[in-house]
C-alpha cells in the first residue's frame, strides 16, 4: 500500500505540472488519467489488493485523487470548447487593457503620398546607399572636381576616405540606376540628404528628398511640365498655380525651379511666402547630355528630365509646421498629431 500511495504522490505532481494549452493537450491528459484505460480507473482496480482494515482510508485518498484528476480536466476544457463564461476564475467579460498605438512620422506620411502619386505614373521607386562615393554623388553628375557647383551643397566627408561623402541628394541613386540599367529609365528616388548646415528653425544637417528621372527617346520639356503639374493637382489641389523660373543645375540644361500659389494665403501674401503669393517647391530640368555621356547612355539617341523636391518643404506646405528641427526631435507631443494610417 505504501508503494501505491508513493505512486499517487507523484501522479498528483505530474497533474500539476501537466500543461494545457490546446484542445490536443487536453485531450491527451484526459487519456492519461481519465480514459478507460486511464491511471484513475488503474487505481481503483488496486483496491482488491488492498487489506480489508485500510481500504477504507484507501478509498478516501483515491476520490480525492480522482476528484483531482476531474477538476483540472473541467477548469480547461471551458478554454478549448468555447464555454468560457462557466470556467471558474475567467471573466471574459471584463474590458481589455488598452495599448498605444504608434503613429507614423509626419515626413513619412508626406513620402508615401509624394511617391504613391509618381507611381500612379508609371515611375519605380530605386533606392541607394546614403554613403556615397563622389563619383555617384558628384563627378558623374556633371560636377567635377573644382567644379564650382560643389560648393551649392556643403559637403559631409567621411575622414578615413575623401572620396566618400554622405550623400547630398538623391541624384546619385539616379547615376547608379543609369549605370546598371537598360533603358527607358523611370524612377523616383526618396531617401535622406546631408548637407553641412548650421542648424536653425530653416535648415538642418539632413532632410529628405524626392527626386525623379525619366531618360528615354524623345523626352521633352513639355514632359516634364505635365508630370509636374499632375504632381501639383493631386497634392495641393486643383486650383493650385504653377510657374517655372529659370534657373542653374550642373546636372541640367536648361535648368528651372518650379513655384507654386502659397497653400497658405491662396496667392494674396503672407508671412510664409514672404508676401510674394508663391513659394518655390522644386528644381527640375532636362538631364543634360554630358551627365548621360558619362554614364555610357547615347545622348544623341536619348534624353530626359530629372526635378527632386524637399519632402521637409512639403510637409511644411502641407501641415504649416515653421520649425524644420521639429521633425528630427522625436517628440511625442509633436509626432502624435499627424496620426493617419497610410
Ligand atoms: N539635386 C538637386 C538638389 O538637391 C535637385 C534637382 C534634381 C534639380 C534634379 C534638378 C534636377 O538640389
Amino acid at each position: 500500500m505504501e508503494q501505491v500511495l508513493q505512486q499517487i504522490d507523484q501522479y498528483k505532481k505530474e497533474i500539476d505540472q501537466w500543461v494545457i494549452g490546446s484542445a490536443e493537450d487536453l485531450e491527451n491528459y484526459r487519456i492519461r488519467f481519465l480514459g478507460t484505460k486511464g491511471i484513475v480507473k488503474a487505481l481503483f482496480g488496486e483496491m482488491k489488493n488492498i487489506p480489508a482494515g485500510e481500504k477504507r482510508s484507501f478509498g478516501q485518498v483515491l476520490n480525492d485523487f480522482k476528484q483531482l484528476a476531474e477538476a483540472k480536466y473541467e477548469d480547461n476544457k471551458g478554454l478549448t470548447d468555447g464555454k468560457d463564461k462557466d470556467t471558474p476564475g475567467m471573466d471574459l467579460t471584463l474590458p481589455g487593457d488598452a495599448f498605444t498605438l504608434g503613429t507614423r512620422h509626419p515626413l513619412s506620411l508626406v513620402r508615401n503620398r509624394i511617391v504613391s502619386i509618381y507611381q500612379r505614373l508609371g515611375f519605380a521607386v530605386a533606392e541607394g546607399p546614403e554613403i556615397e562615393d563622389d563619383w555617384h554623388n558628384f563627378t558623374a553628375l556633371n560636377m567635377p572636381e573644382n567644379h564650382p557647383a560643389r560648393d551649392m551643397q556643403d559637403t559631409f566627408y567621411i575622414q578615413r576616405n575623401p572620396d566618400w561623402v554622405l550623400r547630398t541628394h538623391t541624384s546619385s541613386v539616379q547615376a547608379r540606376v543609369l549605370e546598371t540599367s537598360p533603358l527607358p529609365v523611370r524612377i523616383i528616388c526618396p531617401g535622406r540628404v546631408y548637407r553641412n548646415e548650421t542648424v536653425s528653425a530653416r535648415a538642418n544637417c539632413f532632410f529628405h528628398q524626392v527626386e525623379g528621372l525619366y531618360v528615354d527617346k524623345h523626352v521633352s520639356f513639355a514632359d516634364l511640365k505635365q508630370t509636374l503639374y499632375f504632381f501639383v493637382k493631386e497634392m495641393f489641389g486643383e486650383h493650385t498655380r504653377v510657374r517655372f523660373r529659370p534657373s542653374y543645375f550642373p546636372f541640367t540644361e536648361p535648368s528651372a525651379e518650379m513655384d507654386i500659389s502659397c497653400t497658405v494665403c491662396g496667392g494674396t501674401g503672407c508671412s510664409l511666402c514672404k508676401h510674394t503669393g508663391w513659394v518655390e517647391i522644386l528644381g527640375c530640368g532636362m538631364v543634360h547630355p554630358q551627365l548621360l555621356e558619362n554614364l555610357g547612355i547615347d545622348s544623341t539617341q536619348y534624353t530626359g528630365f530629372a526635378f527632386g523636391m524637399g519632402v521637409e518643404r512639403i510637409a511644411q506646405l502641407n501641415y504649416r509646421v515653421n520649425d524644420l528641427r521639429l521633425y528630427a526631435q522625436n517628440d511625442l507631443r509633436f509626432l502624435q498629431q499627424f496620426t493617419s494610417s497610410t
